[in-house]
């Protein structure tokens, strides 16, 4: 791509000024270590006060985000799992809902909530995208998690830098008995998947959250979830984000091309999506990629 660059500049002796600065930057920009915060995000993660989480994150790879968004909106997101799963065939119908972003307006809310953005940036880099996003419904009697990492579809060892984060958000919060998930705390530093014998051993501790609280974890962290042993419900939105560079697990493409979808759609919503990037990007006649995008994306996988 270096190439194209180069051949871009040479071809147009009129280039932009948007492009001459683009490529300005993008010569400028070192990548950041795993971890290490961006001059973008540091003001963000002072307001919002998340140094914690984030230490956390790094060196356990998991915390708990409290305060993420006020109860009124909990509940709300928990009805509208409830109706979505219903529409859900087969055996899943009632308890689960997948495909979940634009399918309702609270989940594309709580999708771009300040302090998940902060987080998620912070483990998985600008340009991030909006990964997977399914809802389940756990009731007394419903059965737990075998302990897992969740980048699993990549080769270990996995990247030094996260690729996928996972923000789990109970409508109800979520307890031990309850079904709350459960970490092996500091197994992402292993940066692989648990071997069968460690994953019939693993020792967890439950991540109990209060209502308008969202457990978080990392690619690699080891994990999975107890049983539900009291009535009630677990509703649970997991909701994963992605490094620029991997596939999705959802494809929600099919968003960029609803001009009204669009249109009222926040600057953050359509960056999950991809709007910014460069994939994709290049047609038949185009005689290459939309090279102000792929600069963008160079210096957005740096961060
Ligand atoms: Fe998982």
């Amino acid at each position: 791509m270096a190439e194209q660059a180069q051949a871009a500049e040479q071809q147009q002796p009129n280039m932009t000024e948007l492009m001459a600065d683009l490529m300005a930057e993008a010569r400028g920009t070192t990548c950041l270590k795993p971890y290490e915060i961006s001059a973008e995000l540091r003001p963000k993660i002072d307001a919002l006060a998340l140094w914690d989480n984030v230490a956390e994150l790094r060196d356990h790879g998991y915390t708990v985000v409290h305060d993420v968004a006020p109860p009124e909106m909990f509940d709300e997101l928990r009805e509208a799992i409830h109706r979505l799963a219903q529409e859900s065939e087969g055996d899943l119908k009632g308890l689960a809902a997948s495909m979940l972003l634009g399918r309702h307006p609270v989940v594309d809310a709580v999708a771009t909530l300040p302090k998940i953005l902060a987080v998620a940036e912070a483990s998985v880099g600008q340009g991030m995208r909006a990964s997977q996003f399914v809802a389940s419904i756990k009731r007394e009697g419903g059965a737990g998690l075998d302990v897992h990492a969740d980048q699993n579809w990549l080769p270990a060892p996995f990247p030094a830098h996260n690729c996928v984060i996972t923000f789990c958000m109970p409508c109800e919060g979520m307890t031990d008995a309850g079904g709350a998930t459960r970490i092996v705390p500091g197994s992402q530093a292993l940066r692989r998947p648990p071997t069968p014998e460690e994953l019939e051993h693993a020792k967890t501790i439950p991540v109990e959250v209060e209502k308008g609280a969202v457990a978080v974890w990392d690619g690699s962290v080891w994990h999975g979830a107890g049983p539900r042993t009291i009535p009630g419900t677990r509703t649970v939105l997991h909701a994963t984000y992605q490094r620029l560079y991997t596939q999705p697990i959802d494809d929600y493409t099919y968003l960029l091309q609803d001009e009204t979808y669009v249109q009222n759609a926040s600057k953050e919503l359509l960056g999950l999506l991809g709007a910014d990037l460069f994939y994709g990007t290049a047609t038949a006649t185009s005689g290459g990629v939309d090279m102000v995008k792929f600069l963008k994306s160079a210096i957005l996988a740096k961060k």
